[in-house]
């Protein structure tokens, strides 16, 4: 009962917080006509958690339409904290974020974020089918989406093969987690899910460094492929994901 009683108003605090950044919010203006430019300017973030530890200062960072950026640095530099401020998990303490000429904190969230796709380190996939779980990038209705609008981002994420070689193709079971696939597997299903969305500005959290290296010449490509014709902000430990950069 007490367990219970606890756990109730866990829940019920957690239904009455307001987020700061609400994705579920209509307010905003709805981005048009992007080109993916994305700009930091005098960017200063602390953590809430942590009011004291300046994780950026100063920050100034220009990504040009079309180009692939590579961050790199040593660990616990801001990287990933780099790419949350772009996601809006977070806003920065001062300065602003722009993407074209628009800072992102006048946009919809959920409109926003339609234009960005993210592939972190540890793909989470979920129990279900591959059609499921790369359908759950989309930014339309899943319903909206044609095979040929799944194939085409299976084929830009090297998977496409694989998949069409399984005795039940995109009607495979993935297990929980993505138990049943190779950790190359999942992180190509993942960026598949990243591309399904079209996204004007690619975002990759050491995408490659949880795989061997076999693994990762295969992921690495496409993760290329993925790169090509949208901005790409990549964070990286090895040399083979800044190599195609055209800036560090
Ligand atoms: N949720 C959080 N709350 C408080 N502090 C945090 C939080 N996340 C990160 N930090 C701190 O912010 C700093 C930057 O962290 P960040 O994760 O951006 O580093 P990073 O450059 O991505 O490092 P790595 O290469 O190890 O992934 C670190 O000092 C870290 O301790
Ligand atoms: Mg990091």
């Amino acid at each position: 009962m007490s367990s219970a009683t606890a756990a109730a108003s866990d829940i019920i605090d957690l239904l009455d917080s307001k987020p700061e950044i609400d994705a579920q919010s209509k307010s905003g203006r709805i981005p048009e006509d992007l080109r993916g430019r994305v700009r930091f300017e005098n960017v200063q973030f602390c953590y809430p958690t942590r009011p004291g530890v300046r994780v950026l200062r100063k920050l100034d960072l220009t990504v040009e339409p079309g180009t692939y950026v590579a961050l790199v640095g040593e660990s616990g530099c801001g990287k990933s904290t780099i790419i949350q401020l772009i996601e809006r998990f977070y806003d920065p303490s001062d300065g602003s974020i722009y993407l074209d000429e628009q800072p992102i904190s006048e946009l919809t969230v959920s409109e926003y974020r339609k234009h960005i796709s993210l592939v972190s380190q540890e793909p989470t996939l979920y129990a279900g089918t591959i059609r499921f779980n790369v359908l759950l990038g989309a930014a339309k209705p899943s319903w909206q989406v044609t095979q040929e609008e799944i194939e085409e981002a299976c084929r830009n994420a090297n998977i496409l093969d694989f998949i069409n070689s399984l005795p039940d193709g995109f009607e495979t079971q993935v297990g929980g987690k993505g138990s049943q696939l190779s950790g190359g597997q999942k992180q190509r299903i993942a960026i598949a899910r990243a591309l399904i969305r079209n996204p004007k500005v690619l975002l990759l959290d050491e995408a490659t460094s949880a795989l061997d290296s076999t693994s990762e010449k295969v992921v690495q490509s496409a993760l290329d492929q993925a790169a090509k014709g949208r901005t790409t902000i990549a964070i990286a430990h090895r040399l083979s994901t800044t190599q195609n950069a055209d800036r560090m």
